[in-house]
Formats: C-alpha cells, sequence, structure tokens
C-alpha cells in the first residue's frame, strides 16, 4: 500500500496552485460579488489542460488519471470554488459522458473542442418538479423524422448561459417511466433555446446556473447520446463520476478556509496572547486538519477506484458526503475563529462558508448520497 502522490501528481498540484493563487485569487471576491462568470480564467484553464484532464490525448484531452482530476478540482476550489464546479461540469459531467457514450462523430465534433477549452460544456438533468426524483421527468423529445421537437423547462443549468454544448435528459417515452428517459446533445445557441433567468445564489456566485426553456427545439438525431431510452442509466453514470469531483471541490473549499484560520489564529491576539494558544481554537484547528485529511483520502480512494477500473458507485458517494459536510463544518468553524472579521467581506472566509453549502446539495444531496449507499451496502 503506498500513499504517496507520484512526482507528476505533485507537479501538477504545483501547476494549479500557482495558476489559482496568481490568476484567480486576485479577482476572486470582486467575480464573487458582480456575479461575474471568468470567461478569461475558463480560456486559460483550458489551455493549461485543465478542461480535459482525464480525457484522452486522441481527443484533445490531457490524458491523465482521475486522481489528477480530483487534484485539479481541489486546486481551483481551495482558492475559487466557482473555478471547481465550471471545470467539474465540463470535466466530468460532460467530456466524461460523450468519451463514455459517444459515436466517433460525436467524439470528434464536441469532445475535442470541450476537452481543449475551446468549447464550454453543461448538464441538464433537474427540472422544477425533478430534483432529487430525477426520473420525474417533464421534458419531452418527439422523433420527427431525422430530428427530434424537445419542449420542457430545465433547472438550475450550471454553465448554461456560456455553453456550447448541453448533455440533455428528456422524456422520449412517458409511459416507461426512468427507461423513457433519453440523453441528447444539445446546442444551446440553435432557435428554440432560450435563458430564463440566471440564478441569484448564496454562493459560487461567479459560476452561472440558469433555467432554460425549450420550445419545439429541432435538434438533429445525430446528436442523440446513446440509445433511446438509456438516459437515466446515462445520467446515473455519468453522476458516479461528477460527484468524485464535487468531493475534491469540497475538500478545497475546506483547506481554503483551514489555511486562512490557521494563519489568523496565528496572529491575532486577544488577552495578550495569539488565540491559537487557546485549547479551544486550537483543537478546533487539529480537527479541521484530521476531517480535511479523511475527506481527501475518501476523495483520492474513489478516483483511484475509478482509474483502477474498480466499482466506485459507493465511493463516490461516501467520499461526496463526508467532504461535503467537512467543507461545511470546516468553514463555518472558520468563521468562528476569525469572530466578527469572519462576518466581514474584507476576509476570505465569509466566501468559503457561503461557497461550501452547495456541495451538499448538488450532484444528489447529502440525504440522497446516503440513499446510495445504504443501497449499495444493502446489496
Ligand atoms: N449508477 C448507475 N446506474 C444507476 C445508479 C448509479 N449510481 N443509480 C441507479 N441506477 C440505475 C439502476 O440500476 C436502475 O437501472 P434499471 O433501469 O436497469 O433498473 C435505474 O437506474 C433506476 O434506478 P432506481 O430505481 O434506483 O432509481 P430511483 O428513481 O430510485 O433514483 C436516485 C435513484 C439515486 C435517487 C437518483 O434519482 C439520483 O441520483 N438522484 C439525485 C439526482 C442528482 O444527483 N442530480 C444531480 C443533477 S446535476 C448537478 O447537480 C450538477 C451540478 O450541480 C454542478
Ligand atoms: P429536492 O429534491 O426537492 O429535496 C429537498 C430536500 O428533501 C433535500 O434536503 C433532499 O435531500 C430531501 N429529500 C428528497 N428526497 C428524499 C428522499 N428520498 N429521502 C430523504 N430526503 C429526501 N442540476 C442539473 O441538472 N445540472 C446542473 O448543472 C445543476 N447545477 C446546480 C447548481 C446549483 C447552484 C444548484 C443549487 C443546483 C444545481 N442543480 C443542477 C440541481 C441539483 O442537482 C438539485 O438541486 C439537487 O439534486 C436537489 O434537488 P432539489 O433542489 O429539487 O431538492
Amino acid at each position: 500500500m503506498d500513499f504517496a502522490l507520484s512526482e507528476q501528481h505533485e507537479m501538477l498540484r504545483q501547476t494549479v496552485r500557482a495558476f489559482a493563487e496568481q490568476e484567480a485569487r486576485p479577482t476572486a471576491a470582486a467575480r464573487d460579488e458582480a456575479m461575474e462568470f471568468p470567461v478569461d480564467l475558463v480560456k486559460k484553464m483550458g489551455q493549461l489542460g485543465l478542461m480535459g484532464v482525464a480525457v484522452s490525448e486522441q481527443y484533445g484531452g490531457a490524458g491523465l488519471d482521475y486522481v489528477s482530476y480530483a487534484i485539479v478540482i481541489e486546486e481551483l476550489s481551495r482558492v475559487d470554488a466557482s473555478l471547481g464546479v465550471i471545470a467539474s461540469v465540463n470535466n466530468s459531467l460532460v467530456c466524461y459522458g460523450i468519451e463514455t457514450f459517444g459515436t466517433e462523430d460525436q467524439k470528434r465534433e464536441l469532445l475535442t473542442p470541450l476537452a481543449e477549452g475551446r468549447m464550454l460544456g453543461a448538464f441538464s438533468l433537474s427540472e422544477p418538479g425533478a430534483g432529487s426524483d430525477a426520473a420525474a421527468q417533464k421534458t419531452t423529445a418527439a422523433r420527427d423524422g431525422d430530428y427530434y421537437v424537445i419542449n420542457g423547462i430545465k433547472n438550475w443549468v450550471t454553465n448554461g448561459d456560456y455553453a456550447d454544448t448541453i448533455i440533455l435528459m428528456a422524456m422520449t417515452d412517458p409511459g416507461k417511466g426512468h427507461r423513457g428517459i433519453t440523453a441528447f446533445l444539445v446546442d444551446p445557441r440553435e432557435p428554440g433555446c432560450s435563458i430564463v433567468k440566471v440564478e441569484h445564489k448564496l454562493g459560487i456566485r461567479s459560476a452561472h446556473s440558469c433555467q432554460m426553456a425549450y420550445d419545439n427545439y429541432r435538434l438533429p438525431a445525430w446528436r442523440r447520446l446513446g440509445e433511446e431510452g438509456q438516459g437515466f442509466k446515462i445520467a446515473m453514470t455519468i453522476l458516479n463520476a461528477g460527484r468524485i469531483g464535487i468531493a475534491a471541490q469540497a475538500v478545497g473549499i475546506a483547506q481554503g478556509a483551514y489555511e486562512a484560520a490557521l494563519e489568523y489564529a496565528k496572529i491575532r491576539e486577544q488577552f495578550g496572547k495569539p488565540i491559537i494558544e487557546n485549547q479551544a481554537i486550537g483543537f478546533t484547528l487539529a480537527d479541521m486538519a484530521t476531517r480535511i485529511k479523511a475527506a481527501r483520502l475518501l476523495t483520492y480512494e474513489a478516483a483511484w477506484r475509478k482509474d483502477q477500473h474498480l466499482d466506485f458507485v459507493s465511493a463516490a458517494s461516501m467520499a461526496k458526503l463526508y467532504a461535503s459536510e467537512t467543507a461545511m463544518w470546516t468553514a463555518t468553524k472558520a468563521v468562528q475563529v476569525f469572530g466578527s472579521n469572519g462576518y466581514s467581506k474584507e476576509y476570505p472566509v465569509e466566501r468559503y462558508f457561503r461557497d461550501a453549502k452547495i456541495t451538499e446539495i448538488y450532484e444528489g444531496t447529502s440525504e440522497i448520497q446516503r440513499l446510495v449507499i445504504a443501497r449499495e451496502i444493502a446489496r
């Protein structure tokens, strides 16, 4: 058993950390405040190979493993969790979905530009009435010759307003329940697809999530992903991998909040000594470090299992569950360590606190992760 990361992994971490510190840190708070999507940073991430980390080189990716992917998302999120989710959606929901289920034409036309960062991807499963109960899809796709005609409303499409390709789930046969769902590769710039609103969010505000409407939107049949009726299975398989990305995002947020709290606790003096010298503060920091280490190990293990082609469904859910609760706990405690300054936008921990919460909600809430784990261990 070897817990050491390879030299290549460590070098990748240093590269992404340098990028995040130099390019993202200076603007992270202002972009968050203004809800400004980081167009230029996303372009640079593409040039650095961060938008298709685990995509094979043949299709424009960096050809690295999933542990590398986890490191990338962790390091981006340590500084700016918005960048983490933008990259995570493109990498592990969209690129992974097309590489796993796409045709050769779809890979050439869509995967390569997505992996190279020349296009941006989004993933659209959720609807007003289909959140945790993802199979309760109301959006329909009716075959019409060489086209599908799509109608419906999709919620919370992350990257939606900047996306060039969206993996969209819709009902082709409503009578068949989840086996009537089909996946499609939508071009949102074609007529019939529109942005209803960009959500005003608590956190990850520099990433955009949109409500989108499809009104007699016509999609050429070659853009169907997989077979008719396979869409729910495709969505679930994609989410298994995606949850490793959100676990890594949570580890990064927790690490960022912890580092800020540690530094502050060493310099802030009350009662004539640094606050870290109070056992209550020292123990809080010790618990943070311990929980983050455990969350990181679970996340890397889930990624490693995927790399080894072992079953990783419950490992990914455990990592996502534990890491997201660690991020929320750590960020809450970090605000406490900062006292009043933790409540101020002049310091970074209030942003970590707001950003942490989403990791317990998207790509399956903590309750849904427990449901997945319970089903897996009962099998
Ligand atoms: N992997 C592969 N297949 C799976 C699966 C998994 N993890 N979970 C279920 N399936 C398959 C089952 O094997 C079954 O297949 P058959 O048709 O062969 O029988 C089928 O899917 C239906 O399974 P269930 O009966 O278990 O389905 P369910 O309706 O009870 O729901 C659920 C299962 C786990 C609750 C699922 O609905 C779920 O994951 N919900 C959460 C939704 C979610 O995570 N949304 C995320 C949206 S994307 C996002 O959030 C992105 C972002 O923020 C950035
Ligand atoms: P609900 O399903 O209504 O759940 C409400 C509460 O009930 C939760 O606490 C939930 O855990 C609990 N609950 C529900 N069912 C059960 C159960 N069976 N057992 C126990 N408790 C249960 N979706 C996409 O498709 N693509 C995206 O890119 C995307 N990005 C997002 C970005 C953001 C910022 C947000 C907030 C959401 C995003 N989502 C996206 C949607 C996200 O995946 C859903 O919000 C999430 O799956 C939960 O669904 P819901 O909000 O409808 O909550």
